[in-house]
């Protein structure tokens, strides 16, 4: 295989006989000539095989292909403007690596999502899919290269821990040799910690939620990145969150054109995403979706047609700031001016796809940190080290926690956010 080309390098190789190696996605045949169209992973690409050209158990081997039969073709590459993708090959052999033993399940035709997600293992191989998850990738190298770029540190934080993160409702427990360990619902915690040896870090990893809830914006495994700095307060937080969005939107419609367009995401929708995002006050948003006709409550959380009244506003993310402290988690810092409230946002971003971010300034007061833990009823010990950071060398930070596949999901114009990650986990679904 060392001499194939791969797909997305045939322009470097146009009059040249090459050799690629992929996948069967379609044949066709008028009689005198035959067509086969070729992925490879890195792209797509329709082989030509002219009957009198070729012998004729080349032809029959071609009159044979059936969907997803792994080969390798060997032809000549010509630049073709009306071809997919801008060339095509002139097939003069072809080698048959193996023939599905079986009429492949997904088939061109529309399929139930459930039948689609027991096949998620070949699910994959569809053009819309691997598109969603190639923006997937690039916006997980720009996560980086943001971070990267600012003097961020990249902390790797533990899945398996002692301490709750976010809240006790939501957990997966497993047996630590004979204590009870949690899978992480956050690795903020832990970089809390770290700010105050690099200052500015971040963590990027899988987490986990037992969500009893099956929306089509909630996984019970999804990835986070929670950026955490020490002495930024809370509007530094957002101005922070803001740019690193636009530049995760903006990377994507530079790099992914192609791949939007598979998705046939509307684009003109994410040109306007650029700082400075609005920022309306939990108490201006509460006013507002009373006066809109919906009814919450002060002290209520948001949820998901109160986030899209609000979003439906603007023309990119909308930040809602300082939440009353019980609709939020306990390591939020309360607000000097209305105690009532925490000093956070909530990132939400147009179009309906909700809360992105979630993120807040932290208490750095060891009491009022103390008094949090115990009117949550979490156990102390677990948290005597989180503790001990306020106790030596308090100092002011604020952190997010940006979820992937919901940005994914937005950024792509996808409704649900299983298709943005591999393989999807769900209240019901640990297969495949
Ligand atoms: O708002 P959350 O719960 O915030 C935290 O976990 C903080 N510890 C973050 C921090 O300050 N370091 O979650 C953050 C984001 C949400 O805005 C959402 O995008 C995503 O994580 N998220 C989920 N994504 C998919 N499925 C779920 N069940 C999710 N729960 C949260
Ligand atoms: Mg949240």
């Amino acid at each position: 295989m060392a001499n194939t080309v791969e797909v997305c390098d045939l322009k470097d190789h146009v009059g040249a006989e090459i050799e690629i190696a992929g996948w069967v996605e379609t044949t066709r045949s008028h009689g005198k000539i035959g067509f086969v169209v070729v992925r490879d992973g890195t792209g797509v690409v329709q082989c030509v095989v002219p009957k009198k050209q070729v012998d004729e158990a080349t032809w029959d081997a071609f009159s044979g292909l059936a969907q997803e039969t792994s080969l390798g073709v060997t032809g000549e590459v010509r630049a073709d403007d009306r071809a997919p993708g801008g060339y095509e090959i002139t097939l003069t052999a072809l080698d048959v690596l193996a023939e599905p033993v079986d009429e492949y399940p997904i088939q061109p035709k529309e399929h139930g999502v459930e039948f689609l997600l027991d096949h998620r293992h070949l699910w994959l191989r569809s053009s819309q899919q691997r598109a969603g998850l190639r923006v997937r990738d690039e916006v997980e190298k720009a996560i980086h290269d943001f971070f990267y770029d600012r003097d961020f540190v990249r902390i790797d934080t533990p899945i398996l821990t002692g301490a709750i993160g976010e809240s006790a409702g939501t957990l997966f427990e497993t047996d630590y040799f004979g204590e009870t360990a949690y899978l992480a619902q956050t690795g903020q915690l832990y970089v809390e910690a770290a700010a105050a040896a690099f200052r500015k870090v971040y963590c990027f990893g899988p987490t986990f939620r037992a969500e009893k809830s099956k929306t089509r914006r909630h996984l019970t495994e999804f990835w986070m990145v929670e950026p955490e700095v020490a002495f930024a307060d809370s509007d530094d937080n957002m101005r922070l969150q803001e740019e690193f969005v636009s530049y995760l939107v903006h990377r994507a419609l530079e790099r992914c054109a192609d791949e939007l367009e598979t998705l046939e995401r509307d684009t003109a929708a994410l040109e306007p995403v650029k700082p400075p995002f609005p920022r309306v006050s939990y108490d201006d948003a509460v006013t507002f979706l009373q006066e809109e006709g919906h009814e919450i409550e002060w002290g209520s959380d948001l949820g998901a047609p109160h986030e899209a009244a609000i979003s439906e506003q603007y023309d990119r993310p909308v930040f809602v700031y300082n939440y009353p402290k019980e609709a939020k988690a306990f390591y939020m810092k309360e607000n000097p001016d209305d105690p009532r409230t925490v000093l956070c946002d909530d990132l939400l971003a147009p179009e309906g796809y909700g809360e992105i971010i979630g993120g807040s300034q932290r208490e750095d007061d060891y009491d009022r940190l103390r008094r949090r833990i115990r009117e949550e009823q979490l156990p102390e010990d677990a948290y005597a080290w989180y503790l001990d950071l306020r106790k030596y060398g308090g100092f002011p930070h604020s952190g997010f926690g940006l979820g992937l596949e919901r940005t994914v999901a937005w950024i792509t114009g996808r409704r649900h956010i299983r298709e943005l990650i591999p393989f999807p986990r769900m209240i019901n679904r640990l297969y495949p």
